[in-house]
Order: C-alpha cells, then structure tokens, then sequence
C-alpha cells in the first residue's frame, strides 16, 4: 500500500463534514494548538477521492454519517487508492459498536464532538501511530530481506563447497590415484625382475603401504564425492556406516527399505551429507556404544533418523559459535523443502532426524550437483 507522508509543514487536513459550522468549530479548536496547518472540507464522495487525488494530506478528519455516505464509504475510497493517510471519525454519538467496527476496520481513532477540546491531542496522537507502523513495517520488511539475503547466502556456500569438493575428489583421483596407479606396475615389473629375498621384503612392505595410500585416496575421494551415491541413498547410507564403524569400531544398523526410487539428487544429496555429519559428529562427541540409522518413504515423506545412545546434545551444544555442522543441515533440509529436528535427552543419545515432504516435483527434479 502506498503511504502518504504523516508528518510536514504545515499539518494538512482533509475534513469530510457536511455542517459548515462544525467545521468551522473544528478550525478554531485546531488554530488554538498554535500550529501551522492547513483544513480543507468536503462533503460528497466524489470531491473526497478527488482532493486525495490532487493532494497530499497528514491525516483525514471525519463526520460518521453524512447524507447519502457514511466514513466507512470513504474509508473504502482510501482503501482503493491504497492509501494509508491515517483516519480520525469525529461524530456525534454513533453508538460503541459502529465505533468498534470502525477501529477494526483500521480506522485510526474515535472522538465524539462533544469531546472538541481533546481533537488535537487525538490528532496528534494518530498521526504519531500511523508514523510509528510505518517504520515498523519498514524494519520488518528490511529484516525479512536481510533473512531472504543470508539464506540465499547460505544456499550458495553449500553449493561452492560441494564444487570445491567435487574438484578437489577429481583431482585426488587423477592426480593421486594415477600415480598411484603407476608406483603398482612399477613395484610389479621390479618384482618379477629379481628373486633377491631383501628386495622382495622390502617391495612387499612398498606394495602394503601403496595398497593402504589407494585405499586411503579412495575412501577421501568418496567422502568428498558421493559417487557412491549413483547406486542410490540406501546403497550409500549402508557405505557410510560400514566405514563408520570400520572406523571406530561401532555398531552401526541400517534399517532401510531396499531401495528408494525417483529421490531428486539435491533430496539424495542432502541426505546423505546428513548421515555423514551426524556420524562424524556421534564419533567426536557422542561416548556411545551403538548407532541406528532408519531411512523410510512412507506417506510420502522421506525420514531420515540417526540415533546414538550416548551423552546427549545440549542447548548450549547447539548454540555454539563456532559450530556449523548442524546449522549446515538444517539449511540444507531447508533449501530442498524439508527440516531437520534435534531430539535428545542429557544421558540418552542423540536423535537427527531430517523429513523431506516428496512432492511430485520435489522427486522429478534432477537438480542438485554433480558431486
Ligand atoms: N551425537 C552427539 N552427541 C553429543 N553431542 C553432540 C552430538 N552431535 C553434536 N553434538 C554437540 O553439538 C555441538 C554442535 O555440533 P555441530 O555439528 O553443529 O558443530 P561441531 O561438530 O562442533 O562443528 P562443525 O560440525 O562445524 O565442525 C558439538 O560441538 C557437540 O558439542
Ligand atoms: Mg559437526
């Protein structure tokens, strides 16, 4: 809605009156404030939309009921022309319910006539109301666009990190691994060219380190790429908690149907790096001695839950400063239409759940990168 400005020299008035001497009432108690303004009277519809047509005002005076009008039909006026100059009734008695209606509407105020000293006061008080609104809805809207701005921020790091990490798992297979690759024929010609058992010890020590350093690359360039995600969400969630548990020799259980189809790959994305960030965090700070992971489609919701029995998450875990894993989630659940709850209890566990609503277009979409 348009706005016109509430408060400039001189106060300028428009007054929807029909008695020429209530209006010329209204004018002598408002020059007894002593301030500069300006009053100008209409009494038809037609000459009320015309003068907020031509002019500007600070705020609109008016009688309740006048022949063939009341307020509320010049209220409607102002409502079309989107403007929101603040608007004062003063009336002879209309009774408390017109006058609720009125406020409820968006009236600014109601003053009977009787009541003619205190005008200027009321005056004053919606014009100062009218402008405080205005500022508010202001900083309201700045806020929601600084909100809108950090979350399309957020949006594009996630984006920029998974490019970075796709780049940086082709370069480890390219680079890395094919030297890699080379060392092995090298260390297998030099073994079939000498029977010296020195030489062979020592190649066979090589050819263990060479077998660690390629399993090594690999298992980088899969956390980095889940290309193991091209054999779908359940295949790669059973991968991460094989090496979890390879890793710090917990249980970890999948309960997941055996395969989920037509996830979009930003829904099989976001999963994933969910799985992978509450592991990583249940190996750093959970003291558990099992995990569960459940992954189900049912009602057309994909859920999502990881779960450890260990010593729980606290609020002031989450609030942390310097913390972005979970924050980094519920983004990401964000920006694919889904949330991220954190369920936990001091002593036991620690549940992650993200749901993902599996809307038509929500599983069509193949967007998401090709990470
Ligand atoms: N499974 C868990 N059990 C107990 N505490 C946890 C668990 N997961 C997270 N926390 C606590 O919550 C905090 C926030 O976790 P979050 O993943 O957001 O950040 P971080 O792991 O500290 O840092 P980042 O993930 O940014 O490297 C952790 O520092 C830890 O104290
Ligand atoms: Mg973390």
């Amino acid at each position: 809605m348009k706005s016109q400005p509430a408060n400039h020299s001189p106060l300028r008035i428009l007054h929807l009156e029909d008695s020429i001497l209530d209006h010329e009432l209204v004018k002598r108690e408002l020059h007894r404030s002593g301030e500069a303004l300006e009053i100008m009277r209409v009494d038809t519809l037609k000459d009320f939309a015309e003068a907020l047509e031509a002019s500007t005002f600070s705020v609109v005076l008016a009688d309740y009921r006048l022949p063939g009008l009341t307020a509320l039909d010049a209220w409607q006026v102002m409502l079309q022309k989107e403007l929101r100059t603040p608007f004062v009734l003063l009336s002879g008695a209309i009774g408390e319910s017109a006058a609720v209606a009125a406020i409820k509407v968006g009236i600014s105020d109601y003053l009977p006539k009787e009541d003619l000293g205190k005008l200027w006061r009321v005056l004053e008080r919606a014009i100062e109301m009218h402008r405080i609104q205005l500022e508010k809805e202001a900083a309201d809207a700045e806020l929601a666009q600084s909100e809108r701005r950090l979350a399309s921020f957020a949006e594009h790091l996630q984006d920029t990190i998974e490019q970075e990490r796709a780049a940086i798992a082709r370069e480890i297979h390219d680079d890395i691994g094919g030297s890699l690759a080379a060392v092995r024929f090298d260390l297998a010609w030099i073994s079939r060219h000498t029977s010296d058992p020195a030489f062979l010890s020592h190649l066979g020590a090589a050819s263990d380190m060479l077998t660690h350093a390629l399993d090594a690359s690999q298992r980088i360039m899969r956390n980095l790429r889940p290309a193991v995600l091209d054999q779908g969400l359940v295949a790669a969630v059973h991968w991460l908690a094989t090496s979890f548990s390879r890793r710090t020799g917990l249980p970890a259980t999948v309960r997941a149907p055996q395969k989920i189809e037509g996830l979009s790959k930003s829904i099989q994305l976001a999963a994933y790096r969910t799985t992978q960030e509450a592991l990583t965090n249940i190996g750093k700070y959970a003291n558990c001695t099992t995990v569960q992971i459940e992954i189900s489609d049912t009602e057309g919701v994909l859920t999502l839950e990881v779960s450890d029995n260990g010593r729980g998450i606290s609020a002031q875990d989450l609030a942390k400063t310097n913390s972005f894993g979970i924050r980094g989630l519920k983004e990401r659940a964000r920006v694919v239409g889904g949330w991220l709850d954190v369920s936990s209890q001091p002593g036991r566990g620690t549940a992650i759940i993200l749901s993902i609503p599996l809307t038509q277009s929500a599983s069509d979409d193949s967007g998401g990168h090709d990470t």
